[in-house]
């Protein structure tokens, strides 16, 4: 099984590159352009074992990806390279558009093109699973769950840009016969988050003493997967799914941001006891513009169609989480000093 995998080096990309090494047996090209979300200690684990290749090269490049796709020969490809933070999204939505929209046609182009030479055998297996997020179903009330067969309504430059792409690959099944499939996920986490998103930011600002910053009135509710379920489920969808299928995927867990907060601070309170409380710690402060009040996924066609349950409930899934930040100051320490420190982000001028 040749896996081509874009955005390997990010947080979820990783744990996919992780597990296809050390489970699936799968060989893979790791395809990524390092920008600031990357890390390569992310695949360290595994970037000496000789079925794991890496390019640098931006998924935004025809002629790299044409190129990657000839000498790799991949059976499969997972696409999750992508701009991927709301609050970035809302003060420089170009890269966005750039990566997630561009750099998704491109990666279409160049695999329909190498998918089109293949003989009927191969041409048969071959699978493209574009990753995408339950973001752009939009925001739900206090009731009901997205399905595969809810109507798109994306609210952020972020989630615009995954709708188009999303757009992009059903067209380019009904147009050319090309075996897109389509995940769409909720809000992961697990170790190597890059300290940007919630529940990151919060481990590592309440380790400093720092204030805990809460959008809002905190009651945002998210459906929370642990990073290694989802990327289970990734492998799931990209052997078994059936070509031109949406799969959602999600946690049943779902915790308002004031939660996910409170249940961090208890957790650090037990391992890592300080002078004060952590929850003394939380400030509650603007809203992000647009802020989505609820999302919740209803995965029960994938448990169904491809019997992927996650593991992790989110109390061992955080526990894990928050232990594996504690033990990892190594791989934290300089992304805080030297690439993002943890100011706000998002805010319009
Ligand atoms: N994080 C979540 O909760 C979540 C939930 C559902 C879906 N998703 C989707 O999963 C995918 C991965 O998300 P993540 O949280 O791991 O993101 P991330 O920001 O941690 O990683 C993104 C990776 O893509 C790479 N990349 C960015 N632009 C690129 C380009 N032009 N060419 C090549 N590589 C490029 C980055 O270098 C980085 O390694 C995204 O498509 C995202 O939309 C994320």
């Amino acid at each position: 099984m040749r896996v081509l995998i874009t955005g390997g080096c990010g947080f979820i990309g990783s744990a996919v590159c992780r597990l296809a090494i050390a489970e699936i047996g799968a060989t893979i090209l790791n395809v990524d352009a390092m920008t600031y979300a990357a890390n390569a200690a992310n695949v360290a684990p595994v970037a000496s074992d000789p079925r794991y290749r890496f390019l640098q090269a931006d998924v935004a490049d025809a002629d790299a990806m044409r190129t990657a796709f000839a000498a790799f020969k991949p059976d499969f490809v997972m696409h999750l390279a992508a701009e991927s933070h709301v609050d970035r999204s809302i003060t420089g939505s170009a890269a966005f558009i750039r990566t997630n929209v561009v750099g998704a046609h491109v990666m279409l182009e160049a695999a329909r093109g190498y998918w089109e030479g293949l003989d009927a055998r191969a041409k048969e297996r071959f699978r493209f699973l574009h990753v995408s997020t339950d973001e752009v179903y939009g925001s739900l009330g206090a009731d009901g769950y997205f399905t595969e067969a809810s109507p798109y309504d994306p609210r952020s430059p972020y989630s615009a840009s995954k709708a188009a792409a999303d757009h992009l690959a059903s067209a380019w099944r009904e147009t050319y016969g090309f075996p897109a499939i389509i995940s769409n996920c909720s809000n992961n986490y697990g170790p190597y988050h890059f300290p940007e998103k919630l529940i990151p930011l919060v481990i590592l600002n309440a380790l400093e003493g720092k204030p805990l910053p809460v959008y809002g009135d905190g009651r945002n509710v998210r459906d929370w997967l642990f990073v290694e379920d989802h990327a289970r489920a990734l492998f799931a969808v990209l052997q078994n799914g059936r070509a031109g299928e949406k799969y959602l995927i999600g946690g049943r867990s779902e915790k308002t941001n004031l939660d996910v907060v409170h249940t961090i601070c208890d957790a650090l309170d037990a391992l890592r006891p300080a002078a004060t409380r952590r929850r003394d710690l939380i400030t509650f402060v603007a809203d992000r513009p647009g802020h989505d009040h609820r999302y919740a996924i209803d995965c029960a066609k994938t448990e169904r169609e491809l019997g992927w349950r996650p593991r992790e409930s989110f109390e061992t899934g955080l526990q894990k989480t928050v232990q594996w930040y504690l033990d990892n100051e190594s791989w934290w320490r300089p992304i805080r000093e030297r690439v993002y420190g943890g100011e706000r982000l998002g805010l319009q001028a």
